[in-house]
């Protein structure tokens, strides 16, 4: 700036200077020859103070930009050094403790999915794990949801920014159906074989929901899929009810009504009898005897020619279960955000 007061042209050029000199830049707006200038002001003939007032203002905003560039600057917090996150110098006794191997325990959920594929297993299938990241195609193109349908707003999920070879953001899965196109065409040749698909997949899901009792934005599936000649859906309730009775050790019933899935057709919700009054009615299951499980149906005809097989040949049965409702009833946990919370005292009671 180029000021026509040779004496205000003065000041700004020893602040300038000044400034570069200085450790706290805002110092310099207390300058004593800035105020000098404006203690000038009514001393001036009338004619000159307006002219002299408006430079010495457009000095001092001028000092206040650059002051408040570097306080910008500065306010970029500084890097925290990870080579040394306690003090170095510390006793081992003064030091706080990590918990020791044999205070742990194993996560709940860990041991009943052992429980649950090891019924699976005994009923002849076997698993395969799903996945944490996949793509727009196995989330919803290969199970008949059609582009912009709107089922696909039931599976609202977390997306990353990387992208796949069609430019679509990859997904963490919302269920574990994504599984369903893989595992068909790995075990297809069982079919030709003369023997079923019959295979659980067990896997993280994510959802983008409103967190409840009974609403986690990370849980778990167990999906299943067989797939043979003749299946119908007398086979699917029979395989359910079994593994059902078998899990909770004792007879159980199940109810099953039309839903709509996609990627099954017939589909059905089924309800299962409350393994903890036997349908007399309880808090568990809201003094309605029954409980709502899972989703289930027929896999559709287009979800097998997908994967390669003919559907005129082969028709076959999925379910998707959500693990944390299975031993939330089990063990008459009241809040699904316990088992993602990490406190010690919900996992020390299932040591
Ligand atoms: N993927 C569905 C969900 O998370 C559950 C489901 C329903 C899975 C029907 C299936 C099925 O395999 O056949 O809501």
């Amino acid at each position: 700036m180029n000021y026509q007061n040779p004496r205000i042209a003065a000041v700004a050029k020893s602040l300038h200077e000044r400034l570069t000199q200085l450790e706290n830049k805002a110092d310099i707006l207390k300058a004593g020859e800035l105020k000098a200038l404006y203690a000038e002001i009514p001393t001036l003939p009338n004619e000159q103070r307006a002219a002299f007032g408006k430079e010495i203002n457009v000095l001092r905003a001028e000092l206040e930009k650059v002051v408040a560039a570097v306080q910008e600057q500065a306010e970029e917090l500084p890097p925290i050094d990870v080579t040394a996150p306690f003090e170095v110098n510390s006793t081992s006794a003064s030091r706080p403790k990590l918990l020791a191997v044999q205070n742990g325990s194993r996560h709940p959920l860990l041991t009943e999915l052992d429980h649950v594929l090891d019924i699976f297993y005994r009923m002849g299938f076997t698993a395969v794990e799903s996945r944490q990241i996949d793509d727009d195609e196995h989330m919803f193109g290969m199970l008949n949801f059609p582009e912009g349908h709107p089922a696909r707003d039931d599976y609202d999920s977390f997306m990353t920014v990387q992208t796949d070879s069609k430019g679509k953001q990859l997904v963490a899965p919302a269920h574990t159906s994504t599984m369903q196109n893989r595992v068909m065409q790995k075990y297809r040749a069982n079919l030709e074989q003369g023997k079923p698909i019959a295979v659980v997949i067990p896997g993280r899901v994510f959802r983008n929901e409103d967190l409840d009792a009974r609403h986690e934005h990370t849980f778990h599936q167990v999906e299943g899929l067989y797939v043979d000649k003749d299946v119908n859906a007398g086979h699917l309730l029979a395989t359910f009810k079994t593994f059902l009775s078998e899990y909770y050790q004792q007879d159980i019933d199940i109810k099953s009504q039309p839903f709509y899935f996609p990627f099954t057709e017939p589909s059905f919700e089924l309800s299962l009898s409350c393994p903890f009054c036997q349908k007399a009615g309880c808090p568990v299951c809201s003094y309605v005897g029954w409980i709502e499980l899972l989703g289930m149906g027929l896999i559709h005809p287009n979800v097998l020619s997908d994967a390669g097989i003919d559907p005129n040949i082969y028709t076959g049965f999925a379910w998707g279960c959500g693990l944390e409702r299975l031993v939330m009833m089990k063990h008459d946990i009241e809040d699904i955000r316990h088992f993602e919370a990490g406190k010690l005292d919900f996992l020390r009671q299932f040591k």
